[in-house]
């Protein structure tokens, strides 16, 4: 069964907007006969998709729910690599932990670990990351780079461009970057970035980005309320939210390629462009102490550099950042 002639006639169901299509038309446009029509649905049907077939008036798609199934992503993902191979989960703990035992038992690289909930989702410094059913993307993506693993820092802010520039194409809002690895929206958290390696001394086996999107959530618990929003929030849209992992995986896939080809350099002046802290006062948090000051920029390797009271330029690697 070809799936070019699947792929067009999801697009003509979807087109129809849940509305029926009769079986002369879809045998029509796809140049076929009603009965291969029929054999076509039934092949939908097996991969997942709800599919309702009701006798003079054709054929429509049941279910409207936003799923982020590995159908859902994959049909229409633009991506070579990333997002070939898809573990998908109802319910697990943390795609994050699943994805390090994947990589253990040698999945290939791009592939892509998400769920439509999280019971034990993490984050940064061992927090726990709030992940309701259905309302966000809660996935990890593993690279497998042929980098030693000095190069892998940067991982996170170039997952941070790729994940910015999906939300304001999916969702209209202009996202902000705060170094290293959240992204917000008019001040407050959308979005949060874990990036861990599983490394030899001299090569990278695997960087696992961990990627938490608030998506379609209306509102949050009290103690998150102050700091966090969602893209329907902000936005006042609700969004398909396999269309936006997509784009995510697109434009990780083309970052990865430009980072390993020619480093990082390249992307500096893209991330800056979504750089909430470059030009202000802030206040690091490292694991050595406070440090005030104006950042000026981050370098080629993506260190932030801040410029202290007294003029020294100090080079930070590693903090919670305080605007
Ligand atoms: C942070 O801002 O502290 C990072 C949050 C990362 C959350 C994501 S959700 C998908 C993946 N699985 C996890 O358990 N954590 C990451």
């Amino acid at each position: 069964m070809q799936t070019s002639t699947r792929k067009k006639i999801l697009e003509l169901l979807t087109e129809a907007g849940g509305g029926f299509v009769s079986g002369e038309l879809l045998a029509k446009k796809l140049n076929c006969s009603r009965a291969a029509v029929w054999k076509h649905m039934e092949e939908l049907r097996k991969e997942g998709f709800e599919l309702e077939a009701v006798r003079k008036k054709g054929y429509r798609i049941k279910s409207t729910e936003d799923k982020v199934t590995e159908n859902e992503i994959q049909y229409g993902l633009e991506a070579k690599r990333l997002g070939k191979t898809v573990y998908y989960k109802e319910t697990v703990d943390s795609t994050q932990k699943l994805a390090h035992r994947l990589v253990q038992e040698g999945c290939p690289g791009g592939t892509l670990v998400i769920a439509e909930e999280q019971t034990g989702g993490r984050g940064r410094l061992q927090r726990a990351w709030y992940s309701p059913k259905y309302t966000g993307i809660w996935m990890s993506v593993v690279l497998r780079p042929d980098l030693p693993p000095q190069w892998a820092p940067p991982f996170t802010l170039i997952a941070a461009v790729a994940v910015a520039q999906a939300i304001e194409e999916t969702a209209g809002v202009h996202p902000e970057i705060k170094w290293p690895n959240d992204i917000l929206i008019g001040g407050k958290k959308c979005t949060g970035i874990l990036t861990e390696l599983q490394a030899d001394t001299d090569q990278i086996q695997a960087v696992i980005i961990g990627i938490g999107i608030n998506v379609n959530e209306t509102e949050f618990p009290d103690e998150l309320k102050p700091i966090a929003t969602s893209l329907l929030i902000e936005s006042g849209r609700k969004i398909k939210r396999a269309l936006l992992v997509q784009r995510i995986l697109e434009r990780l896939e083309k970052y990865e390629k430009i980072y390993i080809e020619n480093g990082f350099a390249p992307l500096k002046l893209l991330w800056e462009s979504y750089a909430a802290v470059i030009g202000k006062n802030i206040t690091a948090h490292t694991l050595k102490g406070d440090i005030s000051g104006k950042a000026i920029g981050i370098t080629d390797e993506g260190v932030l550099q801040l410029e202290g009271e007294d003029g020294k330029i100090h080079s930070i690697y590693s903090a919670d950042i305080e605007i």
